[in-house]
């Protein structure tokens, strides 16, 4: 299978109009709805925030939701016919379905082939340099997400999850996926892992406890944090703007920088 990218040595891809001088990361769960995009928003704004050059593909082409998390206004546009210039958010390049699919008439639209999409977002965006390029994947491990896997066999594997899909035997199917492609798994995160009450503070673990670091023991790797349960997470998610943005110094944004620093470590 042709790559979509050269890769020179470890963490130094090259594209076709760009160079990831870090890392791919490819942000995964075992089931849907988990907030694999919401992770993935917030964490290039984190990475952003550490100075950090970074660009995000969409990769779940059918369900993209990326430009509304992000709040991403501008279009891509056609440089000329294989050239395509990625709209940005605070200066993170953001490639997605969600943006191809109105009428842009410079952008070349070749039929909704999944890979096809991928190749197009891999080699004829003009990425230029980044540290790290994000890819939010469909959810689960069906033949979707290891398809565009099997592309991006690089990228290093991160694992979203609430507590209690981690009951699901998600740990063994993400396993399965990163032992057949041979990918290294960075981390999991462990989404809405309590409520805490705004007026006494006490944390109600409503999903469970534990299930990211149970995970991440299974699959012999780190858990990387752990994100609450916010009303405002979701609003930021649903009108674009996020909170590491809105809030910088509230308890999620800090969060989310701490789960960035060790990405970038
Ligand atoms: N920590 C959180 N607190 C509150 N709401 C959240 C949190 N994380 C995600 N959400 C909300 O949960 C919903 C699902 O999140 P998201 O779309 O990021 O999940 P996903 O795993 O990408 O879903 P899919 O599998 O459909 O791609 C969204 O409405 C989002 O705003
Ligand atoms: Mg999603
Ligand atoms: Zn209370």
């Amino acid at each position: 299978m042709d790559k979509l990218y050269k890769s020179k040595e470890k963490g130094w891809f090259e594209l076709e109009h760009g160079l990831i001088q870090e890392k791919m990361i490819a942000i995964t769960s075992g089931k849907g709805g988990v907030g694999k995009s919401t992770v993935t928003a917030n964490l290039a704004f984190a990475l952003n925030k550490l100075g950090k050059k970074v660009g995000v593909i969409d990769a779940d082409i059918y369900g993209f939701s990326i430009p509304r998390i992000m709040g991403l206004k501008e279009k891509p546009r056609g440089k000329n016919e294989e050239e395509i210039i990625p709209p940005q958010v605070e200066g993170i390049k953001v490639m997605s379905m969600g943006s191809m699919v109105t009428e842009d008439k410079a952008i070349i639209w070749r039929g909704p082939m999944l890979l096809g999409v991928l190749k197009q977002f891999m080699q004829e965006v003009i990425w230029g340099e980044l540290d790290y390029l994000l890819f939010d994947l469909p959810p689960g491990t069906g033949d979707m997400t290891l398809n565009i896997m099997q592309q991006i066999s690089d990228a290093d594997v991160m694992v979203v999850t609430t507590p209690q899909a981690a009951a699901a035997n998600v740990a063994v199917r993400v396993g399965n996926m990163a032992k057949q492609l041979d990918t290294n798994i960075i981390g999991v995160i462990e989404n809405m892992s309590y409520y805490e009450c705004s007026d006494c503070g006490k944390k109600e673990y409503i999903f469970g406890k534990n299930g990211g670091g149970r995970i991440a023991d299974n699959l012999g790797t780190k858990l990387l944090g752990e994100l609450p349960l916010l009303p405002e997470i979701r609003e930021g998610s649903d009108q674009g703007s996020s909170i590491i943005l809105t809030e910088p110094e509230s308890k999620v944004s800090q969060e989310f920088k701490k789960i960035a620093r060790q990405i970038v470590k």
